[in-house]
């Protein structure tokens, strides 16, 4: 079943935010989620509302050396149930040394993250919502090929809208026909609009002509969203604000990427492939 991304060339723009929070809405409308935490900040736990002591972890056990590189089911005891409701995959716990050696290993042998993420998508009706550290990294590219949707998080200023051209010509994940490939499953969320304000229309404006319906959603800045990590709740509710855009944005995603009503997993793919460990 599908991987959804957030993901960004910038850091602080809303990624864990967005992501834990569009996790925690398809949750909440009956499809079965996983969240996974590619960031050694391990602060997706927290959005989800996870106590700061939780320690373990799914990417800081393929950090050690023993981890076994093609163990692809050894993902599921690393899951956690978070208050949120949606499972949870988390960084776990780590310090600077290890996170590079880690981002060495996985760029020497995609398949450490590859295999296991392999698993994961072929659990039918499971949805699998990915958070990532900001720019390019190697647990990202490893899991480049199967990813289905990359949310593009950018934030309706100068420096985001600087980005557009790299967005429009297809250049995010490099140049090539494969990365063409690969940009082609980016849909943008501008998070932090200020509507009314010159410079955040701007940018929206000029987003839309140049990205049209690759533009997947706008989150508003939202003091109520800002606080949702503080106060340990988050906003699922809808009504006005960011509620209501994160709602739009998990019905944008949904239909991006047609997920069948949840309990009514239709099998539109090919039987033989999923013998043949394919999907
Ligand atoms: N729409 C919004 N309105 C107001 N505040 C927001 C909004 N979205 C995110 N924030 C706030 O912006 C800050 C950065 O958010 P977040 O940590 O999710 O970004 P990030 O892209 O994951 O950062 P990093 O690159 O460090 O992983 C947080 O304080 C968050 O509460
Ligand atoms: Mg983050």
């Amino acid at each position: 079943m599908p991987l959804i991304a957030f993901t960004s060339p910038k850091g602080g723009v809303g990624k864990s935010t967005l992501a834990a929070h569009v996790a925690a809405i398809l949750h909440r409308r009956g499809h079965a989620v996983l969240a996974l935490d590619l960031d050694p900040q391990n602060a997706l736990r927290l959005h989800l509302g996870m106590p700061i002591d939780a320690e373990q972890g799914f990417l800081s056990r393929l950090a050690l050396p023993q981890a076994h590189a093609h163990a692809p089911q050894s993902w599921t005891a690393d899951v956690v149930a978070t208050p949120s409701g949606v499972d949870l995959l988390p960084f776990g716990a780590t310090d600077p040394r290890r996170a590079t050696e880690l981002a060495s290993r996985l760029a020497a042998d995609p398949e450490l993250l590859a295999a296991p993420v392999r698993d994961m998508l072929g659990r039918r009706g499971l949805i699998l919502v990915v958070d990532t550290p900001p720019g390019p990294n190697a647990a990202l590219e490893a899991l480049l090929p199967v990813m289905d949707l990359a949310c593009l998080v950018l934030l309706a200023d100068a420096g985001s809208a600087a980005l557009l051209p790299m967005v429009a010509n297809g250049h995010v994940f490099g140049r090539g026909t494969l990365a063409a490939r690969f940009a082609d499953r980016v849909g943008v969320v501008l998070n932090q609009v200020r509507p009314g304000q010159r410079l955040s229309e701007a940018v929206m404006d000029s987003t839309l002509r140049s990205l049209g319906d690759r533009l997947l959603g706008a989150v508003c800045a939202d003091e109520a969203l800002a606080e949702a990590l503080a106060q340990k709740r988050m906003l699922l509710d809808g009504g006005a604000g960011a509620g209501e855009d994160l709602q739009l944005l998990a019905d944008q995603i949904t239909m991006r990427l047609r997920l069948p009503p949840p309990g009514n997993v239709v099998d539109t793919g090919y039987k033989a492939f999923s013998e043949w460990g394919l999907r």
